[in-house]
């Protein structure tokens, strides 16, 4: 769904109550499943009929087998697929969205990562935002990465890779512009120090921390695109899994692994966890916080 966009609670073209749903909504929810690895169960079809709905309304469609159509056999289908998506991911974030694991980050992981990667010639730390939403994490992290600029960080250049499935989500995430409610939990200080007001009492991120962040669209589930996302140092995927089923997040999960560098760190939202999905990441306990370490090839314990 897009930000901001509330959804039907139903779609006429969902059947109401104890009758049967449009077996169409089905076959949708089934090729969805194979693009984006999204899956919507049973109680949430509602959501993509919804969407659904949306789209047919664009172009005019009126039942949900001349949708289908559109998925599936015109000229357009990839695009027509994209902007489904557009219409189905959900992109709920805010700023600062978890201050303990941005400590283990400043605290523990980056000292160790430049203690790691001081005997090598160039001092570059790499870091991806996978399913970053309007971009919201990855200008968290920017701004706490200028905050070591000058200590653990002082002559090394920062690289972050924000990416996401919907469009509209990385164009919002370009503009750089929040309201109150997406600012809620961030610090006075930096709102002060990395924003400049503009108008409807919203702030915008200031160009030096855009110039740290690089936005681009990236499916999790194009393994082709997946496998050139290497030399990750930290890697956020926070809240994004939980669309996935078991299938589909083992295959992102091993992509993950694979893109870290050694002794590289992953982390998941709050209320996630890799339990029963990788057993190559080593959990590692900080305060208020978890992340998955990958071992060093000195570390002995690979
Ligand atoms: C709830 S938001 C999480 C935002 C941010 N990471 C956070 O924790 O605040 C989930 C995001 O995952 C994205 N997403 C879902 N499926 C995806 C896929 N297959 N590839 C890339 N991004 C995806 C959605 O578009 C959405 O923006």
């Amino acid at each position: 769904m897009n930000a901001g966009a509330q959804p039907a609670k139903s779609s006429p073209a969902l059947s109401a109550g104890s009758e049967p749903v449009d077996p169409v909504y089905r076959q949708i929810r089934d090729l969805v499943y194979k693009v984006s690895g999204i899956y919507k169960t049973e109680e949430k079809l509602y959501l993509l009929a919804a969407g659904c709905g949306r789209r047919m309304k664009q172009l005019s469609a009126k039942t949900s087998r001349e949708y289908w159509d559109h998925l599936t056999a015109h000229p357009s289908r990839d695009g027509e697929m994209r902007q489904l998506l557009n219409e189905i991911t959900i992109g709920e974030t805010c700023l600062f969205r978890s201050q303990p694991q941005l400590d283990a980050l400043r605290k523990v992981i980056l000292p160790e990562i430049v203690a790691d990667k001081t005997k090598q010639v160039t001092r570059r730390l790499r870091i991806w935002s996978a399913g970053c939403s309007t971009g919201e994490e990855p200008y968290t992290l920017a701004m706490n990465m200028m905050e070591e600029s000058a200590g653990t960080l002082r002559n090394w250049t920062v690289e972050i890779l924000a990416t996401d499935l919907n469009d509209h989500s990385v164009e919002t995430a370009k503009a750089g512009i929040y309201g109150d409610y997406a600012l809620r939990s961030t610090p006075d200080y930096f709102k002060r120090k990395y924003f400049v007001p503009v108008e409807d009492k919203k702030l915008q991120v200031r160009p030096e921390v855009k110039k740290l962040i690089n936005f681009s669209r990236l499916n999790l589930q194009d393994d082709s695109r997946m496998l050139f996302m290497k030399g990750m140092d930290v890697i956020f995927c926070c809240n994004v899994l939980i669309y996935f089923d078991g299938s589909s997040k083992s295959k992102v999960i091993n992509h993950f692994y694979s893109n870290l560098n050694f002794s590289g760190y992953f982390f998941l939202g709050t209320s996630e966890s890799l339990l029963n999905l990788n057993d190559k990441f080593h959990l590692v306990h900080f305060p208020g916080a978890i992340a998955y370490w990958k071992p060093s090839l000195k570390s002995g314990k690979l």
